[in-house]
């Protein structure tokens, strides 16, 4: 058996392939399989005149979806998929797929959803995946190669470790257990014992919001090292994300094709990103000039709506006379126009509300999506933005020491409107301070006793982060939702598949 991606080595020779029927194309003595097989797409072509009558048979009852074994000589063709094109010899039916309920025409959103285990089988679903296990893999790659040690932090906790008021809650044998909202807390704990550790695994968030960033559940990457302060922090999570997007534009020409991703953007992503404080972050949000530039945005999206609008009439007034093939791509070019068009009027609509916000962002708000898309507005690269007031950070923070009302943490928010993909900091490692923290966050001292006892043993300047996946691939993959970002999403409104 041969994959399809492993086909050009067999030009000229026959090979055997098991898959699914991606596409099925009938004409009187033609028929045109594209067979999918999970590593990519084959053109097969099935000649009357060529296969037994059997065969001719068997292709003609193939639909769409149909599993087989088909066997054929592979010939080099440019105009087809992957260059390549099957002669078929022999065909051999694993199942006849029922009528698919997904089509090559658009279906809404929440069809999809409720089909996701079916839908993983599309081409952008299937792309987008692709991508999200590069990312994994080039997440494993930087750490074990740096020394880190992989290590996992339980999902039943007794603690909160990000805040109390999203915690999902579980009957634990008559007591109360929660899942895990972060490993960070264990990761300390294991950092002490091994100096430099990362956890990956599930998180969970109780999140009542419906936005495109949020998921109830969700995996999250958490180095902690041992003596490493808030500056070795961040340029950490720098040379990490420069890493993960060169091995994704290494590996996913192609998936990022398929995903119509702008992958100019993606090869700016060098380091240094720019560093600002929390302080200058809000001061560059109240100025003059953040208020010239929305309304130069304002410009640019009325302009661009125009001339999409021209483009949109150009099309409709050739749909009439155009061919099948011609039609459908017409039908593509439309449905991306009109995506865009949504785009830019709900840009539109939200410019005077960010004019208004930015320019009323006070000193110890934290920071909200469209803060965070106007701080990386001109950027290529992320930002990473540190020093935030600790009233609205976590009680695990180590202040810093100039300046007790500043938190020593960071987060690293993505260009082109992706928001924060990080979030991290030093921590606090002094026992007494620790305590104190805990009390004005109202925690219970009894559950994080382990937790303060790293302070008394030992305790060291210690520092980590947390990288958001779905985010990231979102942000890599050019998605506007995490939602497509994991294979089964788990939202607010959402348990089903
Ligand atoms: O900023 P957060 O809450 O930080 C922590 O949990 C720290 N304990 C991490 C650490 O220092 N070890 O979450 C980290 C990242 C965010 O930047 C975001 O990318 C992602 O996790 N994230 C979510 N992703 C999807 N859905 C949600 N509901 C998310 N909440 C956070
Ligand atoms: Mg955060």
């Amino acid at each position: 058996m041969v994959y399809i991606n492993e086909i050009p080595e067999h030009a000229g020779k026959q090979v055997t392939l098991k898959g699914w029927v991606y596409n099925i194309r009938t004409s009187k003595k033609l028929i045109f399989i594209i067979v999918r097989d999970g590593s990519g797409l084959c053109q097969s072509v099935v000649a009357q005149d060529d296969v037994p009558q059997e065969v001719w048979e068997k292709a003609s009852r193939l639909q769409q979806e149909s599993a087989i074994e088909i066997t054929g000589m592979v010939n080099v063709d440019e105009r087809s998929i992957g260059g390549h094109e099957l002669h078929v010899r022999d065909i051999n039916i694993f199942s006849i797929a029922e009528e698919y309920p997904i089509t090559p025409k658009e279906h809404g959103i929440e069809f999809l959803m409720e089909h996701r285990h079916l839908w993983l089988r599309s081409r952008k679903q299937w792309a987008a995946m692709r991508i999200r296990n590069t990312i994994i893999y080039a997440i494993h790659r930087f750490f074990q190669e740096r020394g880190f040690i992989q290590m996992d932090a339980p999902i039943f906790t007794g603690n909160a470790a990000e805040g109390t008021t999203n915690l999902f809650e579980t009957d634990y044998f008559d007591r109360k257990a929660y899942l895990t909202q972060s490993g960070q807390l264990y990761g300390e704990a294991m950092a002490m014992a091994h100096g430099k550790i990362y956890t990956f695994g599930p998180t969970f968030r109780a999140e009542k919001s419906k936005t495109r960033r949020h998921l109830t559940e969700f995996w999250m990457i958490e180095p902690e090292m041992a003596f490493y302060d808030l500056p070795m922090n961040m340029e950490l999570a720098e040379e990490m994300i420069v890493f993960i997007v060169q091995e994704v534009l290494e590996n996913n020409r192609e998936e990022l094709e398929i995903l119509e991703r702008n992958v100019g953007k993606l090869e700016h992503i060098k380091a240094p990103f720019p560093r600002i404080s929390y302080t200058e972050a809000v001061k560059k949000l109240n100025s003059p000039e953040m208020q010239e530039k929305l309304d130069t945005m304002k410009r640019d999206r009325k302009r661009e709506a125009e001339e999409l609008k021209d483009a949109l009439t150009a099309l409709n007034s050739e749909f009439g006379q155009a061919k099948k093939g011609r039609k459908f791509q017409i039908d593509r070019k439309r449905g991306e126009i009109n995506a865009r068009l949504d785009q830019i009027e709900e840009d539109l609509r939200n410019i005077p509300v960010w004019k208004n916000s930015a320019l009323g962002k006070k000193w110890g708000e934290d920071f909200g999506g469209s803060d965070e898309t106007l701080l990386t507005m001109d950027e290529v690269t992320p930002v990473m933005v540190y020093g935030y007031p600790a009233e609205v950070k976590a009680f695990y923070m180590k202040r810093d020491p100039q300046n007790d009302e500043i938190a020593l943490g960071v987060d690293m928010i993505a260009p082109e409107g992706y928001g924060e993909i990080i979030g991290g900091g030093q921590r606090e490692d002094n026992h007494e301070i620790l305590m104190q923290r805990l009390k004005e966050h109202n925690l219970p001292e009894e559950q994080f006793r382990w937790y303060l006892e790293l302070r008394k043993y030992g305790s060291v300047p210690h520092s980590g982060f947390g990288l958001g996946l779905e985010r990231t691939v979102a942000w890599l993959c050019g998605l506007q939702h995490v939602r497509e970002t994991i294979p089964f999403p788990r939202m607010m409104g959402r348990l089903y598949p």
